[in-house]
């Protein structure tokens, strides 16, 4: 494995995004004796945290979607410097895993007047990862998995065909201008299958 390894794993709420990172975090750190840092975005500790948060529970209900997206950018920003950056370059065999990154912002803070360009642009400081996995799974999936956590919905919790058609969207956009490594895992099986095809796909890298 490389000497450092910038990961991420995507996909629409409920895809068990966290759930499988835990997992491939802790066969990392097993078969391969990696030191993983396993992290999140929106990420609290990091600037704009609380702001990010009560938007998405709905707290604050008036604010404009430019400002939520440059409070995502500097929220990622704050987080690579202070977390990402700093754990990679601490030594050898280091890896972070991180619950979404930039390509969220292109699905959910993207709009006609503000295109994925643009919040690519706002991004741009923002490391690149060296891998993000797409974890792709059905809508009923999905939605039963949200069920069971029996938490009010979240501010883009509805809607989800219309979310995917975003994701892959910029899934689309990502590769071709930006030339990110995004590999797409079948995320309907198990959580082992899940990490499985990701370890599998990690280990046939040259
Ligand atoms: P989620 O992974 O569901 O975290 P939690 O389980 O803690 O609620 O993410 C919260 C929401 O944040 C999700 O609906 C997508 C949204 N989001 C954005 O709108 N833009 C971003 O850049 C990121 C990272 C997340």
């Amino acid at each position: 494995m490389k000497k450092s390894l910038f990961i991420v794993i995507e996909g629409l709420d409920g895809s068990g995004k966290s759930t499988s990172g835990k997992r491939l975090a802790e066969v990392l750190e097993e078969r391969f004796q990696a030191k993983v840092l396993t992290t999140y975005e929106p990420h609290n500790p990091s600037c704009g945290g609380d702001y990010i948060r009560q938007v998405l529970t709905k707290k604050i209900t008036q604010f404009r979607p430019r400002t939520l997206a440059l409070a995502f950018a500097a929220n990622r920003l704050d987080h690579c410097d202070r977390e990402i950056i700093p754990w990679l370059e601490s030594g050898n065999n280091r890896i972070v895993l991180s619950d979404r990154y930039y390509l969220s912002s292109l699905v959910y803070q993207s709009t006609e007047d503000f295109p994925m360009a643009s919040v690519l642009k706002i991004n741009e400081l923002a490391l690149k990862p060296d891998l993000i996995f797409f974890l792709n799974v059905s809508n009923e999936v999905c939605y039963e998995r949200m069920k069971k956590r029996n938490l009010p919905p979240e501010l883009f919790e509805e809607n989800l065909e219309e979310i995917r058609r975003k994701y892959l969207a910029a899934v689309e956009f990502l590769r071709s201008e930006h030339g990110e490594n995004i590999v797409e895992i079948d995320g309907n099986g198990t959580v082992d299958q899940v990490v499985e095809s990701m370890i599998q796909h990690l280990t046939s890298q040259p």
